[in-house]
This record gives C-alpha cells, sequence and structure tokens, in this order.
C-alpha cells in the first residue's frame, strides 16, 4: 500500500519505519527541513532501540522515504497518517492547530479519495472536527479515522509490530477495509483490531493512560503508606499482583510517573471531564499525588540532614523519566535537581542517554559527569532517580572508594536490603524497610 505520514516526530517516524517495514511504501513528511535533511541521509533523529535497524533497512530497499513536499507526499497515498503534535495550549487543553491546518492543507490539494488518519492523541471530537475541515475545502470523498497510539517509549517498535491491540475508530466500509489490510500483519498472532465509533475511539486513548497512571499513583500511595506501617511493598505488589484482575505489570512504586504522555493526558481528560460539566474526582487526586511523588525522595534527603542540605553535594543517577530513552519530558529526575539546588546543595549527575536534553533545558545548573563513578566523586549521597539496567549491578567497591559517605536515597528500587545492609549502606528507598 501507499501512505503518507505528515510529521516525523517520535510517533510519525516510529509509526512510517514500522508500516514500510511490512512491506507498504511510505513517505513521511515534515516542515523541519535540517531534519528532513538529516533523515534522507540515512540519520535517525530520536534514541529508540530497535528504529535504527528498520529505518536503514526500509530506506535502502527503497520503501521509505522523506519529503518536505507535501503535495509529493499525498499525491499517491491512498492513506494519510497524521502524526502532529497536539501540545497542551494556555488553558491547559490540546492545541489543534497543527492537526487542522495539516487537514486543511491536505484538503486544498488531495485529487482523489484517501483515508486521513489521526495518530496524534487528541480530544473527543477532533475526527468530526478534521472532517468538517475536509468538507469546507473539497468535494472530494475523504474518511477520517482515529487510530490512537499506545507506543511505549524504549519499546515503541516491538509495541508496533506486535500491538496487544488496534483501536480504529471508524464506521466507513471502506476505511474498514483498507485499515483491517493494512494492520493485518501486525496482529496475526491474534490480537485484536477493535473497531468503533470516532469518539470512543478518541476516548480510549485518555482512558488507557489515565488508568495507568492512576494504577502506578495507587501504587506510589500504598508503599507511602508501607514506609510508616513498616510493610515491604515490594511483597504487597506480589500479593496483589497475583491476581489477574489487578495484573502484575505497572505497580511498581517511583518517584511518580512523568514522560510526554502520561501528565499531558491525565490533564486533557481532566479538562475534558470540566468542559463536560463532569468533576474527574480521582484523576484529580492523582495529579496531585503525582506531583507529591516527584520530590519525594527530596523529603526522604531533607530529612535524613535535619532540613539542612546548604553546601551538600550530590550525585544523581539518572535523568531520564524512565530507561531506555533520552526523553526527559517531565521527568522527576528535574524535579528533584531543582529542590536540591533551592536548598543549596549542589549536584552532579550521570544518564547514559538524557544528558544532553537536560542540559539543553537546566544548562550549567548542574555538572555533568562522564560516567556513573565519576558523578560520585566528593559527593555526600546518591540519589537515583531512573532504573537504567546500568545502575543495577554497579561494581560497589568503586563506589565506595568514591562516594564521600556510604549514603543511597533511591527513588526506583533496585538493591535488595540483604544486599545494603552486608555492604553497610545508609540506604532509603520507595515503600520498604529503611537501612541504616
Ligand atoms: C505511555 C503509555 O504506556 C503508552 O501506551 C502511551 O502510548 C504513551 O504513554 P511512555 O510514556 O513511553 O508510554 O512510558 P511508560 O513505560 O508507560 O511509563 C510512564 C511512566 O510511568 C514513567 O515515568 C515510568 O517510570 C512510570 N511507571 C511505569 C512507574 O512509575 N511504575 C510502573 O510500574 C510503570
Amino acid at each position: 500500500m501507499k501512505i503518507a505520514v505528515v510529521g516525523t516526530g517520535y510517533v510519525g517516524l516510529v509509526t512510517g519505519t514500522c508500516l514500510a517495514e511490512t512491506g507498504n511504501n511510505v513517505i513521511c513528511v515534515d516542515i523541519n527541513e535540517a531534519k528532513v535533511k538529516k533523515m534522507q541521509n540515512g540519520e535517525v533523529p530520536i534514541y529508540e532501540p530497535g528504529l535504527d535497524l528498520l529505518f536503514h533497512r526500509n530506506i535502502e530497499q527503497g520503501r521509505l522515504h522523506f519529503t518536505t513536499n507535501l503535495a509529493e507526499a499525498i499525491e499517491e497515498a491512498q492513506i494519510i497518517f497524521m502524526a502532529l503534535p497536539t501540545p497542551p495550549g494556555g488553558d491547559g487543553a490540546a492545541d489543534l492547530s497543527y492537526i487542522l491546518g495539516a487537514a486543511k492543507d491536505i484538503s486544498k490539494i488531495i485529487k482523489e479519495y484517501k483515508v486521513i488518519v489521526n495518530k496524534s492523541t487528541v480530544p473527543v471530537g477532533t475526527a468530526d472536527k478534521v472532517r468538517a475541515v475536509f468538507a469546507e475545502n473539497t468535494d472530494i470523498e475523504v474518511d477520517v479515522v482515529s487510530n490512537p497510539e499506545f507506543l511505549r517509549e524504549g519499546v515503541a517498535v516491538e509495541d508496533f509490530m506486535k500491538p496487544d491491540r488496534v483501536v480504529l475508530g471508524t464506521k466507513s466500509e471502506r476505511a474498514t477495509k483498507l485499515m483491517t489490510d493494512l494492520y493485518g500483519p501486525y496482529v496475526r498472532q491474534g490480537n485484536p483490531i477493535l473497531f468503533m465509533d470516532e469518539r470512543s475511539s478518541e476516548l480510549t486513548k485518555y482512558a488507557a493512560n489515565s488508568f495507568l497512571a492512576t494504577k502506578i499513583t495507587f501504587m506510589n500511595e500504598v508503599a507511602n503508606l508501607c514506609e510508616l506501617v513498616g510493610a515491604d511493598v515490594d511483597a504487597v505488589r506480589k500479593g496483589i499482583g497475583s491476581d489477574e484482575r489487578i495484573g502484575k505489570r505497572f505497580l511498581f512504586p517511583g518517584i511518580g510517573y512523568g514522560g510526554s504522555c502520561f501528565p499531558k493526558d491525565v490533564q486533557a481528560l481532566v479538562m475534558a471531564a470540566d468542559e463536560n460539566t463532569y468533576d474527574f474526582q480521582i484523576l484529580k487526586s492523582v495529579m496531585e499525588v503525582n506531583e507529591r511523588q516527584k520530590t519525594i525522595l527530596v523529603d526522604k534527603v531533607l530529612k535524613y540532614y535535619k532540613n539542612d542540605i546548604q553546601g551538600k553535594h550530590f550525585a544523581l543517577w539518572g535523568l531520564a523519566f524512565k530507561p531506555e530513552t533520552d526523553d526527559v519530558r517531565e521527568a522527576p529526575a528535574l524535579y528533584i535537581i531543582d529542590a536540591l539546588v533551592k536548598n543549596g546543595a549542589t549536584v552532579t549527575v550521570f544518564d547514559p542517554e538524557g544528558m544532553a536534553n537536560v542540559k539543553g533545558v537546566i544548562g550549567d545548573k548542574v555538572e555533568y559527569a562522564d560516567n556513573q563513578y565519576d558523578a560520585l566523586e566528593n559527593a555526600d549521597a546518591l540519589l537515583i532517580a531512573t532504573e537504567w539496567s546500568v545502575f543495577r549491578n554497579p561494581d560497589f567497591d568503586k563506589m565506595d572508594a568514591t562516594l564521600k559517605n556510604k549514603v543511597i536515597f533511591d527513588g526506583r528500587n533496585l538493591y535488595s536490603l540483604e544486599k545494603m545492609i552486608d555492604l553497610g549502606y545508609y540506604y532509603n528507598s520507595i515503600g520498604r524497610k529503611l537501612v541504616d
């Protein structure tokens, strides 16, 4: 099939590349000339495991192309994916100007029937708005389909190639047939393609992310309570997760959810509810609790140092909002740094992928180490904010030799309490007994 993908951000690029992988001819279009040039020269603009291989293979095989020319991209395309940003506008609601602008541009160029697929996360009712833009500008028939993405950063390629489900909002038979053909190869193991009306499809995305954010937040509160009553959240997690109705995944307590999706989507759903005079109370609490959780490690640090960390120096391992990504948007680490610095401390950080992005946001507010051990030099304590694999089994002899004190505040529960007792550390983690 011939596909166009409008927007080569994270979602667009993964979508375009993975659609080419099953033999489709894909043209990705973006207004950013420098970025398009880079991609034409074989450079992947984001860090995403597994994407490199598919990207290069499909370019070499002549199935994946990049252009800044919208007309060229969509001329022969049967299906046009829109993967454009929907940033929160001034009032917190998703700003649809990119999507509606692109719809207008496309509507003025098309010469024959097209399926317009909305991949971006958009408020309920957006498909209707896009349809209206086409109706205003052209007589040519189009079908507008809602197709939310459920890609997790770090495993996005795997998620795209083997989705748990594909959600498609359309009532058109013609579009249903084309989309079924397109997604067939991705669900051959038997996972469902779920067709529904556009509004349900649009809401599904927000509901899925908000539910997961709620699950994590619930566990974070259980963890906080565990500390107070002397229980171990790991045991509780396994105890409840074994019940299939609850499930084992997304029950890991930590320092709050971050990233480009959960915070934005939870907020957007609360707002959409408000606009429809519904008070979505549970999600309001989720947002509040998550804000608090992001600096819970700093609360622990302040308590340990009796509220005085003026002149103290800390090492921070992990900046990205989660492992296997360089994304630091809404990363708890940034909130931790801010709080430490505000209280008069200095910080040296290390992250395997996220350093450049953090530098872009906070510049010289912290020092950047070349590796995880250098970060420990002269540090009064180590804080851990991201569960990168390289932090899971470090060389403790090296750590002991470098850290000023054997003190760790671990926001991701990387080490067993037994090990920390054996090694003689002060070890303060989330929802587990304090080792001191
Ligand atoms: C999420 C959704 O999972 C995905 O379906 C959607 O399309 C985009 O948003 P992503 O933001 O990449 O994906 O990250 P995810 O792996 O879902 O983690 C989100 C946040 O929750 C991270 O900050 C992570 O650290 C946190 N988390 C996750 C926990 O704190 N505990 C857990 O048990 C799981």
